[in-house]
């Protein structure tokens, strides 16, 4: 029987999707703490999920007002993230089965680092390591890198597409079995198993081989997340796991069925590829109690810290319009950003930026699903049987609380419809995800 997958979001950071996670009474403030990452995996890893994963980004969102400042007071998404790569290792050595992602860009790393990086995590964590590839949408992160100008958007795929070739022939430069380890006679590896990459192309150059002997996955999981008709494409071609936002089960549907679709071009099956579109979930013992835990979490979000994010991610500089205009009084050229936001979240135009940013703030178009164990399990098994998706993203709204209630209320529904594994078959992520 075809069984749900299910991922935990994380940002090495203070909020998440949810920019009222740190307010959060039940918010343990350790994210600076290897303990605070490492609880939450256990937790998870209890509940028998299938990875943890980490979305990033290369930059301090500088967009309102052209300045850090308002983004780090209000502490909006991207005022401080950690390096999740070193999170992850951290979370695998007190780990055994759950599989752990963290997103790297394409566009300002190198295949070599990369590779050496996540090879490295596949061996520590013994086969568990998945990287979600994405192209940088933030021209400010060229800056940090040395580059003026932030590469084109469909430059930056053509680019991504050459560094998983390059990626995945450094990952292949040591054979099966290389590593001899013969004590008695001195032979360490065999070199015959070991080979130059020499790659030469557009974009890219390494020489190879790696210094990471070939690790228990051969290479990571790997995880995409892309919006416009290029990153569907490339998630077609390359993507094991997709991470995907949409506000209804419609436009979950829609965007399942284009990728399922566009897999068959690059001669993949269906199921080699599963798409988890991100819930927010509130569970209570009685529907009141979800429906207040929502409602005190929704008005913990700060509207500036919603609305500095929100111009982040438009590259709109919100900072010339009062809090209590509302956004049909913004002008031209801004408006119809912000009208697809509106539209998004099924908002009317007169609502002001001050209600806007609250609302954004909330969960970042993530929708909420509130009820008790059995009426989440309901949601989550309908949007499953309806091909929304193969299973589910896991946003929190407060931690390491609301994976806890997650994995102690509804996890135990699910097993029992027969929907989530009762325990961990296999050894590596590729085997819990049934890519194998
Ligand atoms: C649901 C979703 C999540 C994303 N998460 C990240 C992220 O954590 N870090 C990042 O740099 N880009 C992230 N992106 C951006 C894309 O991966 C991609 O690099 C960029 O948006 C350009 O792709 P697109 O235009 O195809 O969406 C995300 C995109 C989507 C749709």
């Amino acid at each position: 029987m075809r069984q749900i997958h299910l991922a935990g979001f994380l940002l090495a950071s203070q909020v998440v999707h949810s920019h009222a996670v740190w307010r959060h009474p039940r918010t343990e403030l350790g994210f600076l703490e290897p303990e605070y990452y490492q609880n939450i995996a256990r937790v998870l890893e209890r509940g028998k999920f299938d990875l943890v994963f980490f979305a990033d980004s290369l930059t301090m969102p500088d967009t309102y007002g052209g300045s850090f400042t308002e983004s780090l007071k209000y502490g909006a998404q991207g005022a401080l993230r950690l390096d999740p790569l070193v999170l992850a290792t951290a979370m695998a050595v007190v780990t055994k089965h759950i599989g752990i992602g963290v997103t790297r860009s394409t566009t300002y790393y190198q295949p070599y680092d990369l590779a050496r990086g996540f090879a490295t995590l596949d061996h520590l964590s013994r086969g568990r390591a998945a990287w979600n590839v994405v192209t940088s949408s933030r021209a400010s992160e060229a800056g940090n890198f040395g580059f003026d100008e932030h590469l084109e958007h469909d430059l930056r795929y053509d680019r991504a597409n050459e560094f998983l070739e390059v990626a995945c022939k450094l990952w292949g430069s040591w054979e099966e079995g290389a590593l001899v380890l013969d004590k008695e006679n001195g032979i360490f590896a065999d070199p015959s198993k070991v080979n130059y990459v020499h790659h030469v192309g557009q974009w890219l150059k390494s020489r190879g081989p790696l210094t990471v002997p070939r690790s228990p996955q051969g290479r990571p999981v790997i995880i995409q997340a892309g919006a416009s008709n290029k990153g569907r494409e490339f998630a077609a071609k390359w993507a094991e796991l997709i991470f995907e936002i949409s506000p209804n089960s419609t436009a979950m549907k829609s965007y399942y069925q284009d990728i399922k679709t566009r897999m068959a071009k690059y001669g993949r099956k269906p199921d080699t590829c599963k798409i988890l579109p991100a819930v927010m979930p509130f569970v209570g013992e009685t529907e009141t109690i979800a429906q207040e835990k929502q409602a005190f979490h929704n008005e913990l979000v700060h509207p500036m810290a919603g609305l500095l994010t929100m111009s982040n991610h438009l590259g709109v500089d919100l900072s010339q319009y009062s809090l209590d205009q509302s956004v049909e009084k913004v002008e031209a050229q801004d408006y119809q950003k912000l009208l697809a936001v509106v539209q998004r979240l099924s908002l009317d135009k007169t609502i002001t930026l001050r209600d806007l940013g609250k609302i954004y703030g909330r969960s970042l178009a993530v929708p909420q699903l509130v009820g008790t164990p059995i009426q989440i399990a309901d949601k989550l098994e309908a949007l499953f049987h309806e091909q929304a998706g193969d299973g589910f993203v896991i946003s929190p709204a407060y931690l390491p609380g609301s994976f806890d209630e997650f994995v102690d209320l509804v996890i135990p529904e699910l097993q029992k419809r027969g929907l989530f594994r009762k325990e961990y078959t296999g050894n590596t992520l590729r085997d819990s995800l049934g890519l194998n």
